[in-house]
């Protein structure tokens, strides 16, 4: 895992909790109404995919128990992880690209109703991402995975399947002057598309089929029965790589790439798609980024010009998250595919304690503000969710009362402890198991093992019947917690 070098070893903020009566008198802990997102609190859990799909993109029993677990903390918002809106296979990730992915997400929001007690909002995370392509053999990439072109032909003598053999064999050394960028790209890190990529129909025509495609999949989040879509305009995804200032993609007059104004244009007609199929209190948000984090990408003053525009177009919550980009993933095992939070940007998205002096709690801060500024500036009231770092009730409570944010967000301390937020309303904050912020959560989700926490998964192994992995060496959901006093 990428972090600063040299790095400084954080401690984790100590904390006072609060007791149950300033609890009930926080911010944290206030109602949110703001058009259609009414909240109980403004505490909420971000997308977090866990691995716990079927190969077929269904929800299993696996599903049920994680998503269970949250909603037992009662937080203000669960967003279900990161969902796919098309129905091509793509391992254990959830997908919602045709109707028969309906009942498993109906049994899913009902179980989040029963477990939170009907207190907990419940949305889903729409995703659309482009081809990547695991990394190759090289010699397997020579011969089968280059598209030789009349480059290749005049630098090399012979017939195609000669040209191929003669690559085939050529050190590491030789293979700059024989192959573009691209192409060492490709070989380096496995091929991944862009949306630039105007040479193949299928990237040219997003902006035809995404909005649709996003805008069937919202419809079958209604019928499942939650109560909204978080649309994904982050990270390394489709929509993001449209909103990214890298975004150079011309398609001629009101295109898609280029300037600001441009950039923002699919993702506003995805919006536009969505909310027009989609009942009239249907919650329609997005998560974006405060910073891209990568060289050229965009800043802060690119997520609050993006932010107006999308409070202006009727959106009702704006996410903010970080980083987490393609652009600076570390190279992959030959075999695997390239994961964008092994590099930078990706630290960026989920900081650990071994950080550079800003340290890793609430980088997002800065950026996020910005966005709310502008959002207000642009007279909407549209509410702001933060991420990033928070792990105590103090320093969401700061960024509330700072104005930062409308709503305070938080993974990994969730996912250390998923009882946290109502053991700090119930005054038993002392309880919280605290988060450590050394990703060993994530060390699991880029391997693409079942996502547990190192605090809870080998704990009382024997002691009950929640589910395990499959070799029995760790549970997949934390420990049942109820007060002492009940
Ligand atoms: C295991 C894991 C899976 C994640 N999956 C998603 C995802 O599906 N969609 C998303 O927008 N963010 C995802 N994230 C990022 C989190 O939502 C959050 O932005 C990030 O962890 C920083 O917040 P934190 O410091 O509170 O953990 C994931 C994070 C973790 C640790
Ligand atoms: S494994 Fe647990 S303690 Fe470690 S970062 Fe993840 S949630 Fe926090």
């Amino acid at each position: 895992m990428w972090h600063p070098d040299p790095f400084i070893k954080h401690p984790v903020p100590s904390t006072q909790p609060p007791t149950a009566q300033e609890a009930a008198r926080s911010r944290w802990f206030s109602p949110l109404r703001a058009g259609r997102l009414e909240l109980a609190e403004r505490t909420w859990v971000p997308a977090m995919v866990p691995w716990r799909a079927s190969d077929d993109g269904l929800v299993t029993p696996e599903v049920l128990a994680w998503y269970e677990r949250f909603a037992r903390g009662q937080p203000g918002a669960l967003v279900v992880e990161a969902t796919g809106i098309r129905d091509i296979p793509s391992g254990p990730l959830l997908r919602i690209g045709d109707d028969r992915f309906i009942p498993g997400l109906a049994e899913l929001v009902r179980t989040v109703r029963r477990a939170s007690g009907g207190r907990t909002r419940l949305f889903i995370q729409l995703i659309d991402f482009l081809r990547i392509r695991r990394r190759p053999e090289p010699e397997r990439y020579f011969r089968e995975f280059l598209v030789l072109t009349d480059r290749h032909r005049a630098l090399l003598p012979g017939t195609d399947g000669a040209i191929r053999e003669t690559l085939a064999r050529l050190p590491e050394t030789e293979w700059p002057r024989f192959l573009d960028e691209r192409e060492l790209e490709s070989l380096r890190f496995g091929e991944r598309e862009r949306v630039t990529d105007m040479e193949l129909p299928r990237i040219r025509e997003l902006p035809r089929v995404l909005p649709e495609l996003f805008a069937r999949a919202a419809a079958r989040a209604g019928q499942a029965g939650f109560d909204g879509v978080e649309l994904h305009f982050a990270h390394a995804y489709t929509m993001a790589s449209f909103l990214s200032a890298l975004n150079d993609r011309d398609d001629g007059y009101d295109g898609y790439g280029g300037r600001r104004a441009d950039r923002v244009r699919l993702p506003l007609e995805v919006h536009g798609a969505v909310r027009a199929a989609v009942s009239d209190r249907f919650v329609v948000g997005c998560r974006f980024l405060g910073e891209e984090c990568i060289p050229g990408g965009n800043t802060a003053g690119d997520a609050a010009w993006f932010g107006a525009e999308f409070a202006r177009a009727g959106m009702d919550y704006l996410s903010l998250s970080r980083g987490g980009k393609f652009e600076d993933a570390k190279q992959p095992r030959v075999g695997w595919a390239r994961y964008p939070y092994t590099g930078p940007s990706g630290y960026e998205c989920m900081p650990t304690v071994r950080s550079d002096e800003r340290g890793p709690f609430g980088r997002n801060a800065e950026a996020t503000r910005a966005v709310r500024d502008a959002v207000r500036a642009a007279g909407r009231r549209t509410p702001v969710v933060l991420s990033g770092g928070i792990s105590t009730f103090e320093q969401a409570e700061r960024l509330l009362r700072e104005g930062v944010a409308d709503i305070i967000a938080s993974a990994r301390q969730s996912l250390a402890d998923p009882d946290w937020f109502r053991k700090l309303r119930l005054g038993l904050g002392d309880e919280v198991r605290r988060c450590v912020f050394t990703n060993y959560c994530e060390g699991l989700d880029q391997v693409h093992k079942q996502v547990t926490c190192k605090l809870w998964d080998h704990l009382d192994l024997d002691g009950d019947d929640a589910p395990r992995t499959a070799d029995g060496r760790r549970r997949l959901v934390a420990p049942a917690w109820e007060p002492a006093s009940r």
